[in-house]
């Protein structure tokens, strides 16, 4: 089997073919052209104040109610330092994206992981957790969640609003595939729908490309502020040379024509990852998001995700072990299907694997 194209479904990461790459130079030379000079400097650690202008206006909110940072993954990391003192609770989705797991449990955090049905947060759960433990905050992904795809519906996101007021604690809202909807209606982000009690996060990179290493929060003035100093007292002031460079390509009207261009590209694949879901494995009862880069899959009882890993790299078949996204155990038989990077025909292709390698599981 050793001639078979390796297929990879293990990491989210964006198509090559998507980078803007002709229209980032062109933003990059007139930046530097332009206002070289303030891009050279060091500068605020809030970001680059014309690009948080921007935002701000693209989201209606004011500049001081805008951070940028290296990456989104890094505002996780100085909203830790904000807000943990080892030992206090963080409530989670569960299953929930992997890094942030990491970086929790590196501020010693007590996770506490609130199973994920494919409409939002179990509520009885939910409430029950908060009956013993109040958290600092609820990191919460509620559009085309990484790694399970599940979106909330409205009801869910007003509830958990709801009990946020009530047992006063944060909303970390992670959003960063939310532009990526292929069909279906949008709901409100849990920003929208309750602006002092949620701290909203996205990224570019899943818009322009993760090179940029852009990522935003929205929130209140003074919480951001203070996470502003520690991000001062980390790097002085993120990449601004990066950061003026997507602000031009996003002042020169860019970003609208960008994501119909991504959701062009990236519809059929979700759409060839459930056709091949339903033509290989019938009995899966994968997610089936309305966007974004992730399905996931409960693989059936006889299957454990690690042997059929094993099963599956015989056949150059790359997958991802399921655990790490469980802050408290579980997710033996959970599988992530990254479906964006890959074309519809090698989509077909590794799901056809995927089901021989159930069935060789199965068959032990
Ligand atoms: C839910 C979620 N949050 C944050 C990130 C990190 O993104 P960035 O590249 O902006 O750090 C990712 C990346 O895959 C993600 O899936």
């Amino acid at each position: 089997m050793s001639e078979l194209t390796p297929i990879n479904f293990t990491r989210g990461v964006p198509a090559v073919e998507s980078f803007p790459v002709r229209d980032i130079t062109k933003a990059a030379v007139a930046a530097m052209l332009d206002y070289g000079d303030s891009l050279m400097q060091y500068g605020s650690a809030l970001g680059f104040l014309p690009f948080r202008e921007w935002l701000a206006n693209w989201y209606g909110v004011q500049p001081n109610e805008v951070l940028t940072t290296n990456g989104s993954l890094q505002l996780v990391e100085f909203l830790s330092y904000h807000m943990i003192q080892p030992g206090d609770a963080v409530y989670t989705e569960s299953p929930t994206y992997d890094r942030t797991l990491t970086l929790l449990r590196r501020h010693g955090a007590t996770i506490v992981g609130i199973p994920l049905e494919a409409d939002g947060p179990d509520m009885a759960a939910l409430e029950a957790a908060l009956k013993k433990r109040v958290p600092k905050f609820f990191y919460i992904s509620p559009d085309f969640q990484n790694p399970s795809g599940s979106t909330h519906s409205l009801e869910k996101r007003k509830r958990v609003v709801e009990l946020a007021e009530q047992h006063n604690f944060w909303l970390v809202e992670d959003a960063p595939y939310r532009w990526l909807r292929y069909r279906g209606a949008e709901q409100p982000t849990l920003f929208e729908l309750a602006r002092h009690r949620v701290l909203h996060m996205s990224s570019f990179t899943k818009i322009i490309a993760p090179g940029v290493r852009l990522g935003y929060m929205l929130g209140a003035a003074e919480v951001l502020a203070k996470i502003a100093k520690i991000a001062e007292d980390t790097y002085i002031s993120p990449v601004f040379v990066a950061h003026g460079i997507a602000y031009e390509w996003c002042r020169r009207g860019h970003l609208p024509d960008q994501i119909e261009l991504l959701k062009k590209l990236y519809a059929p694949r979700l759409d060839a990852c459930l056709a091949a879901l339903d033509k290989y494995m019938p009995d899966a009862k994968p997610t089936r998001p309305d966007g974004g880069f992730f399905i996931s899959v409960q693989l059936p009882e006889g299957a454990p995700t690690t042997a059929v890993r094993a099963a599956a790299a015989k056949r150059a078949l790359n997958l991802a072990d399921g655990l790490a996204f469980f802050p408290n155990g579980g997710g033996e038989r959970f599988l992530r299907l990254p479906f964006c990077a890959l074309t519809p025909a090698q989509i077909d292709e590794g799901i056809g694997r995927l089901a021989e390698s159930v069935n060789e599981v199965r068959s032990k």
